[in-house]
């Protein structure tokens, strides 16, 4: 059985989109190395205010890893929205994915009914992983075409 942990917090970050990137960065490679050793895999959504994140893995493991989260203040408020055992990893292949909301990918945003600003009180579980597995499809695919024409 694998534990799938969801929970939103508020990104408390200041700083242009380059500060936000290289942030990004930083969580995102402590976030490899770490989960890759427990066993954790998921998906981090992000935008100037909110940080969504999907975490998958044997339930000791990701409830350690969330109470490590949650402490970072890089982020306050961490709110669980959903935690559950489920059959199968959404991310298998992802230690850490991250996707931050830039204009590009907003048609995957638009795909999902969110043209505004995202409002994770009102978001479920559910809508927040299609919502993920759609962004990192469109990374994928961009990644694809930028290997094709170099
Ligand atoms: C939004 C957010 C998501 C994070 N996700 C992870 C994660 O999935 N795994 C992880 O180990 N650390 C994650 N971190 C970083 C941890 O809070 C912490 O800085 C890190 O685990 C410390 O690792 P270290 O002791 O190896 O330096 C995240 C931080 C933030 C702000």
């Amino acid at each position: 059985m694998i534990h799938q942990l969801v929970y939103y917090s508020r990104n408390v970050v200041q700083g242009n989109d380059r500060a936000m990137l290289t942030n990004l960065r930083d969580i995102v490679s402590a976030s490899q190395r770490n989960n890759s050793r427990d066993g954790i895999t998921g998906f981090l959504i992000f935008d100037k205010t909110w940080f969504i994140q999907i975490l998958a893995g044997e339930q000791a493991q990701v409830s350690a890893t969330y109470t490590r989260i949650a402490r970072d203040p890089r982020h306050a408020t961490a709110t669980i929205m959903d935690a559950r055992n489920v059959q199968s990893r959404s991310f298998p292949n992802w230690t850490m994915g991250g996707a931050m909301r830039t204009p590009e990918v907003e048609e995957v945003y638009l795909q999902h009914g969110i043209g505004s600003a995202i409002e994770p009180t009102r978001l479920k579980s559910a809508h927040v992983i299609n919502l993920a597995l759609d962004l990192q499809a469109f990374d994928a695919a961009k990644r694809q075409a930028q290997r094709l024409a170099s």
